[in-house]
């Protein structure tokens, strides 16, 4: 691959990047939505996504123009960007949605790249194999080597200066995803779409999705551009994102708009259920739900499609602004207590935090503690590794309390990073916001991180000093750590109680 695509700012595995597309000599910034154009239904006209939405890339399908006589022969005369009327970066698919939905299709890599080509398209497509989910293995391998024949066969293709898409394919198998991404890493293709992910989407499969687009992840390198292929609803944009994709497209709002659908970053919703419409954008500032019910089918069709856009071009400018200000892990996790299956999608992220952790940069705003699932971010486990070079000697305090001069040192203890010393305290993420109420999973890290730097240290004398931690907590610190809950068992004050060991 050509070096198209830039990295500016990282959150998590979450990136503002920039991906210059040289046949249509711009510049799209990333992450970036490309609305669906249909060459038969223009539901909001392309210059409009343009000029009002900030549309900066689009995607059609190329197989579709190839199949209808009058579009074909329009777009092979004047090109696909007069055809729509917009300057920036489109981008065609192949038909592989087509084989995947109808089983067949009547045209070959090699004809729909170059047909592609013709058309103007800036980022084509080969003919790849969307394999669905829980095929056996069998079934996946096999049409992986078909898809990778293919995009062997598109880096030969003569297509000038059209970037070219290497989908990575490998159904629910993580191992050839990841097999698939590095194969596709290694031609000279520039743009890789994550494929296949319409049933997991349809079915709110999300820690699926995250699963996948992890494994496809481990096998491409950092500059490559990462798009989610038919990902369009925006409640899972910042969960993708922070998994790594830069590129998401969207049929949703079209397709949405067509039965009455609205949507919004927590979910969908039906018109018919709304007693008011919950969006700043200008359709909902300038309509109530009854006056949309009552326009004229096309009117309503096209008045929901623009809401659907307004919110989804909104939430990927949310997105990155978050990355900016390194607060995307909490806008992931607001958005997780949208949908339960959204929370599911947000644990399996939790999951992949050693993945994260390698682009997570080491200072942003304030972490913010919202959650049990805030202990699993990366910086909880990037501070755990940390713990075990950390020099330590003699007898060490850790504390939720004040220093006691007893001992050689007093290091603070913090739910959920557990101990480090006093002079970290304001450094980024040890200078988190928590809450006062925490829950069992910031204990049982917080007993976890002195876990590990007892372990690390086996010649110190640690004594840990709590506000009353769960007992499911305290026995995950090890045997050789005192304990005692700071102002019931003084272990030097007055006389107040015993230490937990000999209370138990
Ligand atoms: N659109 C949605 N999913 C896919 C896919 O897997 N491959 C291609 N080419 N297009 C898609
Ligand atoms: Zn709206």
């Amino acid at each position: 691959m050509g070096d198209w695509f830039e990295v500016r700012d990282y959150d998590a595995a979450g990136r503002i990047g920039e991906l210059t597309v040289p046949r249509a000599d711009v510049t799209v910034e990333t992450p970036a939505l490309l609305p669906v154009v249909n060459p038969h239904v223009r539901t909001v006209e392309p210059a409009r996504m343009e000029a009002e939405f900030g549309a900066e890339i689009l995607i059609t399908n190329g197989y579709i123009l190839y199949g209808s006589d009058d579009a074909r022969e329009q777009a092979l005369s004047d090109g696909l960007h007069d055809l729509y009327d917009f300057s920036g970066a489109i981008m065609t698919d192949s038909g592989s949605f087509q084989l995947s939905e109808y089983g067949e299709i009547d045209v070959d890599t090699r004809e729909i790249l170059e047909f592609q080509h013709d058309i103007g398209s800036d980022i084509g497509t080969p003919v790849d194999i969307p394999t669905p989910p829980d095929v056996s293995r069998e079934q996946a391998a096999d049409e992986l080597a078909t898809t990778q024949e293919r995009l062997e066969l598109a880096a030969e293709v003569e297509t000038g200066d059209m970037l070219v898409n290497a989908p990575v394919q490998g159904s629910t198998y993580p191992d050839l995803r990841e097999r698939a991404a590095r194969e596709a890493y290694g031609t000279d293709l520039d743009v890789f779409p994550v494929g296949a992910m319409v049933p997991l989407l349809n079915d709110y499969r999300f820690d699926d999705v995250v699963d996948t687009v992890a494994a496809a992840k481990r096998g491409l390198g950092a500059d490559a551009p990462v798009h989610l292929f038919g990902a369009g609803h925006p409640m899972m944009f910042a969960l993708a994102v922070a998994m790594g994709c830069d590129l998401f497209d969207s049929a949703a709002y079209a397709l949405y708009a067509r039965d009455d659908r609205y949507l919004t970053v927590r979910g969908t919703e039906h018109l018919e259920d709304l007693d008011y419409l919950p969006c700043e954008c200008p359709i909902c500032a300038s309509h109530t739900p009854d006056e949309l019910e009552t326009c004229d089918d096309a009117e309503r069709e096209r008045l929901l499609a623009e809401h659907n856009l307004h919110v989804t071009f909104g939430e990927i400018r949310r997105i990155k602004q978050a990355i900016r200000q390194g607060n995307l892990l909490e806008l992931v996790e607001a958005r997780a207590r949208g949908h339960p299956a959204m929370l599911d999608g947000y644990r399996a992220l939790g999951d992949h935090a050693e993945q994260l952790e390698a682009t997570d940069p080491a200072t942003k705003d304030a972490f913010f503690y919202l959650s049990g699932e805030s202990a699993a971010r990366p910086e909880v486990l990037r501070h755990h590794q940390r713990l075990e070079r950390l020099d330590a000697d003699g007898e060490i305090l850790l504390t939720e309390g004040d220093p006691n001069a007893a001992y050689d040192e007093s290091w603070r203890v913090v739910p959920p990073f557990g101990p480090f010393p006093r002079d970290l305290s304001e450094v980024y993420p040890l200078n988190a916001e928590v809450p006062e109420r925490l829950d069992e999973r910031a204990y049982a890290q917080a007993a976890d991180g002195v876990a590990r730097l007892a372990a690390a240290n086996p010649d110190v004398d640690f004594t840990l000093g709590h506000t009353g931690w769960p007992a499911r907590a305290l026995d995950r610190v090890p045997e050789a750590v005192d304990t005692y809950e700071l102002g019931v068992d003084d272990a030097f004050g007055d006389d107040e109680g015993e230490a937990d060991d000999e209370r138990a």
